[in-house]
């Protein structure tokens, strides 16, 4: 009886702990969500813990308690103040051990990751064997996650992109040339897609559709004739030629000179544009809320329909299909 008296004062008035962690590539959108994440945990009386440096940080211990000084103005940041990683030691199972004992040992029981797909597998295996409570937060500028239509990150990236490209426009028009421009996205051609929708390029090739670059140089040749004088294309990093040989073609095929523009690691950094600060918000507070109503093994989608928890089951390691709608633009 006495033990049982204790026990509910202790849950009334000891505070949960809650850590939060980035994992993988990191995106603009992750400053925004810290933020919110110690400021709607006090609001809810949890201890905020952060995770520095990924998955390697929980294997570290170095998990450390957050305070509202820790976020203050860092919401117009790109990237993330706690460090984000790849973690190979956290494959192993050795090492997810430790992991688990260094939150006991802090007495964290809930655990917010963000990251992308290799990151949620990594912590259904790590929940399968050590039973973490945990939610996940989609955050990878590659938008290929399974069960959501977005992806934190995703929106300032392509807003990158977008004034790369407007940039590169103004050269390309200048100079009469033909410029190739690469996006990252790994096997998925999502920012490249959306990009050459809204930027007016020419041609887009991405890993999900097949092409022949053949069947538009009669169309780009015409074109030159009637005066065109430079093209923009787009060209996602996953597909199986590489940007030179595209620019190569250009040259050979259609007779414009070609320049090669990856744009590499800028997609991923920059001020977090206003839409990924506020899904940043948003999924903070439903991870946040979900883990309180035990929703406690699931990842935050997002789609048309709002926000819903899934299981971690129907979306780690499931390849994402590109909206058919979307590819269907593509001609
Ligand atoms: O997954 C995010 C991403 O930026 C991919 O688009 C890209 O292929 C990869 O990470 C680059 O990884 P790294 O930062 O290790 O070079």
């Amino acid at each position: 009886m006495v033990n049982l008296i204790k026990l509910k004062y202790r849950e009334k008035f000891m505070s949960k702990k809650i850590a939060i962690l980035c994992s993988g590539g990191d995106v603009s959108g992750m400053n925004p969500a810290l933020k919110r994440f110690v400021e709607y945990a006090k609001e809810k009386n949890l201890t905020p813990y952060f995770v520095y440096n990924g998955y390697e940080g929980l294997i570290d211990n170095k998990i450390k308690e957050a305070s509202y000084c820790d976020v203050a103005g860092i919401i117009t940041r790109g990237g993330t103040k706690i460090g984000s990683a790849r973690s190979s030691r956290f494959m192993q199972a050795s090492f997810r051990k430790i992991a688990k004992s260094n939150l006991d040992t802090l007495g964290i029981d809930m655990l917010i990751v963000l990251g992308g797909d290799g990151s949620f597998r990594g912590l259904n295996t790590f929940y399968k064997e050590h039973g973490i409570k945990f939610c996940g937060i989609p955050s990878t500028i590659d938008n290929d996650i399974t069960g959501t239509d977005y992806c934190l990150g995703v929106d300032t990236a392509l807003n990158i992109i977008k004034s790369s490209i407007d940039a590169i426009r103004d050269t390309a028009s200048s100079f009469s040339r033909a410029f190739v421009v690469e996006t990252m996205g790994r096997e998925c051609g999502y920012l490249a897609l959306v990009t050459h929708l809204t930027s007016g390029s020419e041609l887009c090739l991405i890993p999900e559709k097949a092409y022949n670059l053949k069947e538009y140089e009669d169309k780009f040749k015409k074109e030159m004739l009637n005066g065109r004088r430079y093209f923009i294309s787009i060209v996602a990093e996953g597909i199986e030629q590489n940007s030179q040989e595209i620019a190569d073609w250009f040259e050979n095929a259609i007779g414009i000179e070609a320049r090669v523009n990856e744009l590499g690691h800028i997609q991923r950094g920059g001020n977090p544009s206003v839409y990924d600060r506020l899904m940043a918000y948003e999924f903070v507070s439903y991870a946040i809320d979900g883990l309180l109503n035990n929703k406690n093994t699931s990842i935050i989608c997002y789609s048309k329909n709002g926000f819903i928890y899934r299981e971690i089951k129907e979306v780690a390691g499931i390849k994402k299909e590109l909206d058919p709608e979307l590819l269907s633009y593509l001609n």
